[in-house]
């Protein structure tokens, strides 16, 4: 059997491939970004690269993304969503364009599978959903969305619940929560990322204007990727709604510090005052520890901080 990713080339996304892909299964990623695959370095997808197919789609291209999947339909155990704008100071600057990535495309993936009779998809979802709501946020608490992005993971979650009981799917929502780890280079992302995890891939000086009064559960990626597949795996679910993190809050500042500690010399970086976005914390994790025995493996960021160092170091 096989398993269709979108977004599969993104930071989650693509170590759920390769864990998938480690276990002899058949993945077909698709994500706009496949043209680019060789120049992604992501060394870990590579060494499973004979059982992965790659297409590029655009999940706002509704007919494209229809051919495709329909090409796939028969060998499918179901599908794994992952395509979204994540959280960070560019989500507003083009809000019509992200808005319709995350909702619309999570829409067109849902009808695509309604119409081809793909009934198992995993969204992944987000903590966002909870907004600034005080931790330990657990499944059942309201919706309440703090800013643009968090909108549209809710609307993910609800087109995908009535999905659900309208249609007999079984559309099932990972909520991830602030992923770290090997695969994403903090050269390449916001500045908060950069002070936070750049020293270790050499960076230094990085001054952002926020994010030092924040505590959030900062999750490593073969964590996020695990519990993702604890509940694609999961024959039936009790719940259509999934904690996924590490549990475990820590400060910014903290994680700072213990970059510089386990590298032994400070590298100038200051975060300013404020959160880097409104966010409650921690995500109450009880649900999939009971229901699909998800035990994050990282739960001392010191340890998630050196396998990322190992991934950097090996990757310059
Ligand atoms: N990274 C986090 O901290 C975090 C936290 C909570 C939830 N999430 C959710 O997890 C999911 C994966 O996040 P990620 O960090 O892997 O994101 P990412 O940005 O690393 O990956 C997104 C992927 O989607 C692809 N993509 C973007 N637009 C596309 C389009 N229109 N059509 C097809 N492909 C497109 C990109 O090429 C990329 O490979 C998202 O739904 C995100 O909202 C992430």
């Amino acid at each position: 059997m096989a398993v269709l990713i979108t977004g599969g080339l993104g930071h989650v996304g693509s170590w759920v491939a390769t864990l998938l892909a480690r276990q002899g299964k058949k993945v077909i990623i698709c994500d706009m970004a496949a043209p680019h695959v060789d120049r992604m370095g992501l060394d870990y997808l590579e060494e499973v690269r004979d059982n992965v197919h790659f297409e590029a789609v655009d999940v706002l291209d509704t007919h494209t993304l229809f051919e495709t999947f329909l090409r796939y339909r028969d060998e499918l155990e179901g599908v794994i969503h992952g395509v979204s704008v994540i959280a960070g100071p560019s989500f507003q600057t083009r809000p019509f364009k992200h808005l319709s990535i995350n909702a619309m495309g999570t829409l067109n993936v849902y009808e695509t599978c309604r119409l081809l009779g793909i009934d198992k998809v995993v969204n992944m979802s987000s903590g966002a959903v909870y907004g600034d709501a005080a931790g330990p946020q657990v499944e059942t608490m309201p919706y309440k969305a703090t800013d643009l992005y968090g909108a549209t993971k809710i609307s993910g979650e609800l087109y995908g619940d009535q999905y659900t009981a309208t249609y007999g799917m079984d559309i099932r929502q990972a909520r991830l929560f602030f992923v770290y780890g090997p695969g994403k280079r903090p050269s390449h992302m916001h500045a908060v990322y950069q002070a936070m995890f750049g020293p270790l891939e050499g960076l230094r000086d990085v001054h952002p204007d926020n994010g030092r009064d924040q505590t959030t559960d900062w999750t490593h990626v073969e964590d996020t990727a695990r519990g993702i597949l604890a509940l694609f795996d999961a024959d039936s679910v009790p719940h259509r709604h999934y904690n996924i993190s590490c549990g475990v809050p820590i400060a910014h500042q903290d994680i700072v510090d213990s970059v510089t500690e386990l590298l032994g010399h400070d590298s100038g970086m200051r975060l300013g005052p404020g959160p880097f976005v409104v966010r409650g914390s921690p995500l109450d994790i009880t649900r999939a520890r009971t229901d699909l025995g998800f035990e994050p493996r990282f739960t001392d960021i010191r340890e998630g901080l050196e396998d990322y160092h190992r991934w950097l170091k090996k990757n310059a």
